[in-house]
């Protein structure tokens, strides 16, 4: 009988609690060693009232993680695990002053970031989308859905870390010239790919497509933005993977409707999920996914075990007064 006795919460181990859905793989590692709370969907004001009750927290994107959070937490919570790679969702500077540590997930995802980057590059130079809901609309409309070709074009990876090289690498792959600008982008490894080192106005200057893959900070918050749109070669077609706050979204809309730039390809945005009558997200030469780059099985699975070792990691440090 004692095999199938409900697990009872135990007040020696540490709490985690777990704001947005995680695989399975890294929720199995907490409940080793953790009391394991998951609740999603928590407004602002339920998350506040939990983590006074929580030594760690696990979020992905759609959870901020305020000063009023750790203001909450009395102390208590000394661990945020971002499952994912972008921190920008949690106050950095608030964390330090809290004395908690925040991890990310580094790698598991950046496979998915850069597969679901190519996606949009091709589904957006293709008009799949458009052509698609058109198509089930019951219209046949060949000439209108003519696209661009990516061979013999130029592809600028505006960042070139883990998921920018691997978009890199498989634009090669189609036969583009891929340059790149990131002022820490080690030089062997994009010559490696064969993927030519640029000034960010080189870059955007001779670009046919740009792809976006830096992280938000406030020297790239809206670093594309009107001065930006009017150095680009123009009919640019712009595919977003990173973080909408790199963009300037009135610049992209004014640039999109004088034709700078020809298509967009958003899978972030400024606000997620953006206001229902955004002017980007409905305009026709714009097509859109709702925060997907890291949305495959694998890679939630990884990206669940790798933040649950890191949450783990730091909890088990800071418990022997190491971390
Ligand atoms: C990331 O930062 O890893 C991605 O944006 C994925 C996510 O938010 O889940």
């Amino acid at each position: 009988a004692a095999a199938f006795a409900p697990r009872t919460r135990s007040l020696a181990l540490p709490t985690v609690l777990v704001a947005e859905k995680l695989g399975e793989g890294g929720l199995e590692l907490l409940r080793k060693v953790a009391n394991v709370d998951c609740s999603y969907n928590l407004s602002p004001e339920e998350l506040c009232a939990k983590v006074s009750l929580c030594d760690a927290l696990i979020v992905r994107s759609g959870t901020k993680v305020t000063r009023e959070v750790f203001e909450a937490s009395k102390g208590r919570l000394k661990v945020v695990g971002r499952a994912g790679v972008g921190i920008d969702n949690v106050d950095l500077q608030a964390a330090t002053e809290f004395g908690c540590l925040v991890v990310n997930a580094p790698t598991a995802n950046t496979i998915a970031a850069a597969e679901h980057g190519i996606a949009l590059l091709v589904s957006m130079a293709r008009n799949i989308p458009q052509a698609d809901t058109s198509l089930k609309a019951g219209k046949w409309l060949r000439s209108k859905y003519t696209g661009v070709s990516l061979a013999g074009k130029t592809l600028a990876v505006m960042g070139f870390g883990k998921v920018g090289s691997e978009v890199a690498r498989r634009a090669k792959g189609l036969g583009m010239h891929v340059v790149s600008h990131d002022p820490y982008a080690p030089v062997d490894r994009a010559h490696a790919i064969g993927v030519e080192l640029v000034s960010f106005e080189d870059a955007i200057a001779q670009a046919d497509f740009i792809s976006l893959h830096m992280p938000l900070t406030q020297a790239t918050a809206k670093i594309f933005n009107t001065e930006t749109f009017a150095k680009v070669k123009k009919g640019v077609r712009i595919i977003n993977v990173a973080r909408g706050g790199v963009i300037d979204e009135e610049a992209l809309l004014k640039a999109l409707d004088t034709g700078v730039v020809a298509q967009a390809a958003l899978d972030v945005f400024t606000e997620e999920p953006p206001e229902q009558d955004n002017k980007l997200i409905a305009h026709e030469n714009v097509i859109v996914t709702p925060h997907l780059g890291a949305s495959t099985a694998e890679a939630q699975e990884g990206v669940a075990v790798e933040i649950a070792e890191a949450v783990l990691g730091a909890l088990q440090g800071e418990l022997s007064g190491t971390a």
